[in-house]
């Protein structure tokens, strides 16, 4: 039998290149101190400002947040413009702090949803922004991983129908290359705060060997300190990509005596 080739090189995680955050907790963080559930999300941006810092600090290649999901707008309007007014300020007000962070900033997801107002400085940032290498920072922005999907799939099927593609030319690397993470390595890590314990429509396709961390915290209180949690933890998981354990310890030692 020859040895199926692994999908990554089977060895121990360092650090995750590319993490998922669902920030989820901020109404729940609000409602506890009794305040509305905008000042929790208002809080959210302040622990979004600290996490950006960190992951890059830590050599996060991609931080992909999931600010607002493509089921959010059904949220009550106050809420939805909230988020909305939020959105704006951080692009406006971190506009120095990311170009001075040499980060590049893109929004994933159906931004032409957005309201012009802050789809206009968005897009000005992300073009801004573009050259710099440290971290992509992307926002998930009216996002939703099976809406997705079905963009790339139809633009597959548009393909076929004008004679451009044959359908048994479809494969993973066509279906991934029509979604908006394409070209970026797949979320090596996705992080729930808030305590709940499912993924919410987030990055489906792309997190299928992403390893879980789910945390009580909720995050207006998330600090550099949780991250590490979660980057310990990380640490510790055996990725096996449909390996077996024996298979990827022997890996290990492989690649360790050559
Ligand atoms: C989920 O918590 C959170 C959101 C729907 C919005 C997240 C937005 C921010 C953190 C702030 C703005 C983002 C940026 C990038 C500046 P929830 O409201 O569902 O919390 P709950 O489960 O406690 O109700």
């Amino acid at each position: 039998m020859t040895r199926p080739i692994p999908l990554r090189p089977a060895e121990p995680p360092a650090a995750p290149r590319h993490i998922g955050i669902i920030m989820d907790g901020n109404g729940r963080w609000a409602n506890r101190r009794g305040q509305p559930r905008t000042a929790g999300h208002r809080e959210g941006a302040e622990a979004v400002n600290r996490t950006v810092t960190a992951c890059r600090e830590r050599g996060v290649e991609v931080l992909t947040l999931y600010a607002f999901s493509a089921q959010n707008w059904a949220r009550p309007e106050t809420e939805v413009a909230a988020l909305m007014q939020l959105l704006y300020d951080y692009v406006l007000g971190e506009r120095a702090s990311i170009m001075r962070q040499g980060i590049r900033l893109q929004a994933i997801g159906d931004v032409e949803q957005l309201p012009s107002f802050v789809r206009g400085p968005l897009r000005a940032l992300e073009a801004e922004s573009r050259h710099n290498h440290d971290m992509t920072l992307a926002l998930a922005l009216s996002y939703g991983s099976r809406e997705e999907l079905v963009r790339s799939a139809r633009a597959l099927a548009e393909r076929v129908a004008r004679g451009e593609l044959d359908p048994a030319d479809i494969d993973e690397a066509a279906l991934g290359g029509g979604l908006d993470t394409a070209g970026w390595p797949d979320p090596d890590l996705i992080i729930r705060t808030g305590g709940e314990r499912r993924l919410s429509n987030f990055l489906l396709w792309q997190a299928a060997y992403a390893e879980l961390y789910f945390t009580p915290v909720a995050w207006p209180d998330f600090t550099p300190h949780d991250l590490d949690a979660a980057f310990a933890w990380f640490a510790d998981r055996q990725r096996r990509f449909g390996l077996t354990g024996e298979q990827v310890e022997a890996d290990v030692m492989e690649r360790a005596s050559c």
